[in-house]
């Protein structure tokens, strides 16, 4: 069994090249095209597509069922980031240690690569391959589920609603299990569903995922008042700036903290109830959520 380390490096890769080949293969628009490449080889963590295989390792199946499936979680997340950073909202100029994509192609392009992007992740789950027809449309219903007005697109919304006003630590999460629990979640389950888990198994799993999310959330929160911008790629203090109720600002940063452990410890005991090799879905765990703040 390879250790984490390689797990990470070996499947980002494989996940990279079947974004890429995704993308190229098929549009005609060369600013377009590049626009999309640009924020996808921006780097990332990756961890969205990692959860998706590591969950199929986990139940002892052929990682290579899940490379489209993690390749379209990565590419939903991509345009999320694209929008997320567009002038009439966050207005970032930089992400992933690159300016960001509108600042490179304009608005116009970075909406529509967003849009691409979203499109394409949809076009290879429907296409994949390597996956029953009843397999492929559980993903797209999951995928499209937790990635709109339920679940990322939602959050998104509210988050901005939220902006100049305090909120209570249950509206707080609410939004974050929208804004980035969904995908998080969904990542897992994606697995969950071609290495076909049981239900039980699956609700699990969505608790696991909650957990994950939540500490995923305070970890973007503390960065965001203590992080390094040089490390992180993108500009800190941008929370305070818009007003942002955050983790930090309802709980102060040693609560935040403190709710993190606890949140991370939720989420291994959770996956200690499966009968399943979870060493992967733990160290993605851990680099989620411990980090030297
Ligand atoms: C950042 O997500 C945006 C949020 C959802 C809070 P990641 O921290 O996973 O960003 P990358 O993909 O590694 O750049
Ligand atoms: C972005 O949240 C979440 C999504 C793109 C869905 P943030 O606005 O907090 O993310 P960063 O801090 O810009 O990465
Ligand atoms: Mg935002
Ligand atoms: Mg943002
Ligand atoms: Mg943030």
């Amino acid at each position: 069994m390879m250790t984490f380390e390689q797990f990470m490096q070996h499947y980002k890769k494989e996940v990279e090249a079947c974004m890429k080949k995704a993308v190229i293969a098929t549009d005609s628009d060369q600013k377009l095209e590049q626009s999309m490449v640009y924020s996808l080889e921006a780097g990332g963590k990756r961890i969205r597509p990692l959860l998706v295989l590591a969950t199929l390792i986990a139940y002892g199946r052929d990682p290579k069922l899940g490379y489209e499936t993690a390749a379209a979680m990565e590419m939903i997340h991509t345009y999320s980031l694209i929008h997320d950073d567009l002038p009439a909202m966050d207005n970032d100029d930089y992400r992933r240690g690159k300016l960001t994509n509108h600042k490179v192609y304009g608005d116009a392009t970075a909406i529509l690569a967003g849009d691409a992007l979203l499109t394409k992740a949809f076009e290879i789950i429907s296409s994949d391959s390597n996956l029953s027809a009843t397999t492929k449309i559980e993903l797209v219903q999951l995928f499209a589920k937790n990635a709109g007005v339920a679940g990322m697109v939602g959050g998104q919304q509210a988050d901005i609603l939220g902006e100049n006003k305090t909120l209570t630590l249950e509206e707080l999460e609410s939004i974050h299990q929208r804004k980035t629990g969904a995908l998080l979640k969904a990542s897992v389950l994606s697995g969950a569903i071609i290495a076909g888990a049981t239900q039980a198994e699956r609700e699990t799993l969505v608790n696991f995922s909650r957990h994950i999310g939540i500490a995923f959330q305070i970890c973007d929160d503390i960065l965001d008042v203590v992080g390094d911008a040089d490390k992180m790629g993108k500009k800190t203090g941008a929370d305070l700036e818009l007003q942002k109720s955050t983790y930090p600002a309802l709980l102060s940063l040693e609560g935040a903290k403190q709710a993190l452990v606890e949140h991370t410890e939720a989420a291994k005991q959770a996956l200690r109830t499966l009968d399943i090799d979870a060493t992967y879905l733990i160290g993605l765990t851990d680099l989620i959520a411990v980090r030297d703040f």
